[in-house]
């Protein structure tokens, strides 16, 4: 019997339209999956990579509590990355394959862990700007048209807001230490507050992606649009523990019911992004390095597993 693709597209945008989940057993167009898997395979490369910045000060926390707070947070990080394979998985495409397209460079990861972190207020910035921004990002993306994406989103987003406010309260505490602890405050935050905005993507006219996936609701929202919220949401919060926005340009407009910005350099997004960022040849060769070291432990949690079934059938 002839299958009618064009129907099926036809049947396929009015369910995306109504608001109706997609599973992974039901129809969808090649691209739509292509997409999801693109974009949702990215997403949990970036929670793996985004452990080693900051588990590059869990050794050196100030403090016993600063250290499990940190500790917890990196384990959630890597919790997100499973949480997601396993999502992106439901498309057809394998694990295997999956950490071999970042390994190997062909898929990207979040341009923002490409920075280095170079002392404890980095974790405060990170947590603060980085899990802030995830947060905009990801509470849309938690309803977005894609049932397992949607669903992983709504344990993630739980687990971000703890990331966020952990941040926060270390540079809320700095900020009431000694000139030297709200100059390091000032400091991480000149250096991370830009490569934040750039997690968002593109701007609108230069996002090739983003018209498919408006579309299709996988993107409830622009990247300039989620971009504008984040920097609503997060001036407020800079202002209210005595940080400065490192934006000349800053200044909220009455009207608008928005705060005007700065320009980002664009330059310096299709840089890291391209690869050559400060960190992405270091934070290749980590991944590389753990995959490799880890190799005898898939090996035995396969053989385990072999021998239960075996022992099982037997
Ligand atoms: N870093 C790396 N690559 C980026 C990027 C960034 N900040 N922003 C855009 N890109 C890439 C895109 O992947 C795309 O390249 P590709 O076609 O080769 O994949 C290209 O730049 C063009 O960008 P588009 O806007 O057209 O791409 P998208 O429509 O996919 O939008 C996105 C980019 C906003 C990152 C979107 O993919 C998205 O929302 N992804 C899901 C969320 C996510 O991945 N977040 C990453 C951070 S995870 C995190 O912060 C963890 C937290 O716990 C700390």
């Amino acid at each position: 019997m002839e299958v009618n693709i064009e129907q099926l597209e036809k049947d396929f945008q009015a369910k995306i339209d109504a608001g109706i989940s997609i599973e992974p057993k039901d129809w969808m167009p090649e691209r739509y999956r292509h997409q999801l898997i693109r974009m949702m395979s990215q997403h949990a490369h970036s929670e793996v990579v985004g452990m080693l910045p900051e588990g590059n000060w869990i050794t050196r926390a100030p403090s016993l509590m600063r250290k499990m707070v940190l500790l917890a947070k990196v384990q959630d990080e890597a919790g997100h990355g499973l949480y997601i394979y396993s999502a992106t998985e439901t498309l057809g495409i394998s694990r295997d394959e999956m950490i071999n397209q970042l390994l190997t460079g062909k898929a990207k990861y979040s341009s923002i862990f490409n920075y280095p972190t170079l002392n404890w207020a980095d974790m405060g910035a990170i947590g603060w700007l980085v899990d802030g921004a995830a947060i905009v990002n990801q509470t849309a993306l938690a309803k977005c048209s894609f049932g397992p994406y949607a669903r992983a989103m709504l344990r993630i987003c739980k687990e971000e807001n703890f990331h966020q406010k952990q941040g926060y309260q270390i540079l809320a505490n700095m900020m009431q230490g000694t000139e030297a602890q709200k100059q390091m405050v000032q400091d991480a935050v000149n250096r991370f507050w830009w490569p934040s905005l750039m997690m968002f993507g593109p701007s609108d006219k230069n996002s090739p992606n983003s018209d498919e996936l408006m579309r299709w609701k996988v993107k409830l929202y622009s990247n300039d649009d989620l971009r504008q919220r984040f920097i609503d949401r997060t001036v407020p919060q800079a202002e209210a523990i005595g940080i400065k926005i490192p934006d000349d340009k800053l200044k909220w407009n009455e009207k608008t019911r928005h705060y005007e910005w700065g320009e980002i350099n664009w330059d310096e997004f299709y840089a890291v992004i391209g690869g050559n960022g400060p960190c992405n040849r270091l934070r290749m060769k980590q991944r590389n390095d753990a995959h490799k070291n880890g190799q005898w432990v898939r090996e035995a949690a396969i053989a385990f597993a072999e021998k239960r079934k075996k022992n099982k059938a037997a």
